[in-house]
Parts: C-alpha cells; sequence; structure tokens
C-alpha cells in the first residue's frame, strides 16, 4: 500500500495496471507512449491562490470549449527524469533548475507562477508513489512531464485568471528510434523559431507548435531533425526542434550558441558545459554561423556536433542536409567527445559516478 507525507492529497487509484503488464511495458517503453498510474494535478484561482493539491489516477480533463489555453495557447511544460540507483533508491536530476525555468516560463506567458517548493513537492511525490515504474536498463528513465494550461472559461484575449498545474509520468528509452550512432538534421531556409523579444527562451507548447511545420520538412527530407537559424540575419546556428546544440574543434574546444533570448536554457547545456569545464576542456558560449559550420566540417577544424536535451541525453550529429547545404562531421558517426559526455552524465544521473556538484535529489 502506497503512504504519502506530503500536502497533496492521496486518492488511491482503483485499477492501477498490474505488476507483470507494468513490467512488459517497462521492457520495451518507446518514448512518451506508456504512462504510469497516477498524476499531480494543484489547481489555481485567482483571490484564492494555489489548491486542491492532489496525487490521484490518471484520466481525461474536461473543459469548456471556451477555457483560454484552446484559444490563445497560454501553456508551459517541463522535462525532467527519474532515475534507478544501483541500491535501489530513485533520484531526480537537477530538479531545482526545472523548477526555476517554470517560474521563468509562467511569467513570461502572463501565468500565475507555481512556487518552486511546490513544484519540488509535486514531482518528488509522484516518483516516490510511481517508483516501480521506473525502468533499470541502461539509459532508461522515468520521464516526467510538468504542465500548466489556461482553464478560464472566455474569449477575451487577456491572462486567464485560472490555470491547472498537472504533472505526469512516463517511463522511457531513446529519444530516437532505430539507435543509431548520429543523427541527420535539416537547416530549415523557410522557417525560424525565435525571434528577440519573443518567447523563444520560455518552455511554452506554443514554441513546438510553431516548429512542426519545419520539422515535418526535415522529416520529408530523410532527417531527424530541424536546424533553426536566428530569425534576423538567418546565419546564427540556434537550437534543433527540441534541443540545443554543440559542436566540438580539432583542438578539443567546445561551442555553443550563447542565451540571449531565442534559445531554451536546456538543463542538459548546463549540465554538459560544466561536465565538460570539469574534464578539462574549453567551452565557449559564442554565435557559430552555418557557413563556418559548413567550412569547418570540410576543413576538419570541426570534428564533431551533437545535439542534447532532457529527452535526447546527447545524440550525435553525423550530417547536415538543406536546400544549400549538405556536408558530413567527422566520419558520420558519433564522436569520442560527444561519447565521453554522455557517458559522464549518465554516470552520475545513475549513480555510477560520484555527484560532486549535488545535482542528484534523493528519493
Ligand atoms: C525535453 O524534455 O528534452 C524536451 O525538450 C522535450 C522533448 C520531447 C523535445
Amino acid at each position: 500500500h502506497i503512504r504519502v507525507e506530503t500536502s497533496l492529497r492521496f486518492e488511491q487509484n482503483p485499477n492501477p495496471t498490474p505488476a507483470t503488464e507494468r513490467e512488459a511495458l517497462l521492457q520495451n517503453p518507446g518514448f512518451g507512449r506508456v504512462f504510469t498510474d497516477y498524476m499531480v494535478t494543484i489547481r489555481y484561482a485567482e483571490g484564492r491562490g494555489w489548491h486542491d493539491a492532489k496525487i490521484a489516477a490518471r484520466g481525461p480533463f474536461q473543459h469548456d470549449p471556451a477555457c483560454v489555453v484552446l484559444h490563445y495557447a497560454q501553456e508551459i511544460f517541463e522535462g525532467l527524469k527519474a532515475y534507478r540507483l544501483p541500491d535501489g533508491g530513485a533520484t531526480l536530476f537537477r530538479p531545482e533548475a526545472n523548477a526555476r525555468r517554470f517560474v521563468n516560463s509562467a511569467t513570461r506567458l502572463a501565468m500565475a507562477p507555481l512556487p518552486e517548493e511546490l513544484f519540488l513537492e509535486s514531482v518528488r511525490e509522484l516518483v516516490r508513489v510511481e517508483r516501480d515504474w521506473i525502468p533499470s536498463a541502461d539509459g532508461a528513465s522515468l520521464y516526467l512531464r510538468p504542465f500548466m494550461f489556461a482553464t478560464e472559461v472566455g474569449l477575451g484575449v487577456r491572462p486567464s485568471s485560472e490555470y491547472l498545474y498537472c504533472v505526469t509520468a512516463s517511463p522511457v528509452g531513446a529519444y530516437f528510434k532505430g539507435g543509431a550512432s548520429a543523427v541527420t538534421i535539416w537547416v530549415s531556409e523557410t522557417y525560424t523559431r525565435a525571434a528577440p523579444g519573443g518567447t523563444g527562451d520560455a518552455k511554452c507548447g506554443g514554441n513546438y507548435a510553431a516548429s512542426l511545420a519545419a520539422q515535418a520538412e526535415a522529416i520529408r527530407e530523410g532527417c531527424e531533425q530541424v536546424v533553426f537559424l536566428d530569425a534576423v540575419e538567418r546565419r546564427w546556428v540556434e537550437e534543433l526542434g527540441g534541443m540545443n546544440v554543440f559542436f566540438v574543434f580539432d583542438d578539443g574546444s567546445l561551442q555553443t550558441p550563447p542565451l540571449g533570448g531565442t534559445i531554451l536554457p536546456g538543463v542538459t547545456r548546463d549540465s554538459l558545459i560544466t561536465l565538460a569545464r570539469d574534464l578539462g576542456l574549453t567551452v565557449r558560449e559564442e554565435p557559430y554561423a552555418i557557413d563556418q559550420w559548413r567550412a569547418d566540417a570540410a576543413s576538419g577544424r570541426l570534428t564533431e556536433a551533437f545535439a542534447c536535451g532532457t529527452a535526447a541525453v546527447v545524440s550525435p550529429i553525423g550530417q547536415v542536409k538543406g536546400r544549400e547545404h549538405s556536408f558530413t562531421i567527422g566520419d558520420g558517426g558519433a564522436g569520442p567527445v560527444a561519447s565521453r559526455l554522455k557517458a559522464a552524465l549518465l554516470d552520475i544521473q545513475n549513480g555510477r559516478a560520484p555527484d560532486k556538484r549535488g545535482w542528484l535529489d534523493r528519493l
């Protein structure tokens, strides 16, 4: 029987997934297709604040057709993972960083900011309740999806006075299917992702909606992900459809586009910058032009490139394609720096390496 010590009210799910079925689902969960038995919900109303916090059976919502999110897209989300530790325990990775970013995203979308403590309590309690859903296979984890949307009814364009915050959990394996050693990316010339002053550094659903046509174009062109250039000069590499990007040079240094309002401040991005510097590598947060990328790949000055994110972890980029571009990076496979950083990150997250920076939140 599950016990919860929290201000979140616990309501037993009358029909939890049988253990044998759960074990079968955990064998090969894919990404974002399998969900656990419970979810967190917390409501907000102006004048009343946050209330009605609970963990209960995961299930559908019912909302009025004029609910604000359905018209004006006032919605934000987060992504973070819980990992199984060698001693059988469970841990979250840097959840404080997600809690802080959730506040920043809410502020940009004129939504009520969820207190960071409440965010942390909600993800920790959901993992405690669902700990049997954390897969133990290498590279697998329990992906948590906190999100919040505007629930007030009305068609006037203004910030909603009511919100619903929710967290669901999904056991996941690798984000990219097929387990290819490197992905191919498509340079979007038609579309951009974010303009200065826009919502590029907020984690809102609208950014991802706006990326879908470009992502679909990438898929049509036989690529796994789209890469966006900046909206002003159409020259500087910003990020991929749903992940940040790093470049590795023949002198052993790394470079990643700087955060300047149009780039999503990834927790994995930040962690890799720190880990690379710990390993003695030089990391620059500086703009990198698409033409330079092509020239450096051709000359061999650029030896690797990789995408990173909570979902993607570290995914090497083997080839870049576009209407005006087509080039291979290194030998087109995974490079040693990406592999080393990925291993260093996963070793900390899975409790195999010392957690020197206090990134693990043991549950
Ligand atoms: C992440 O959690 O890494 C994300 O940004 C969302 C992803 C599924 C693209």
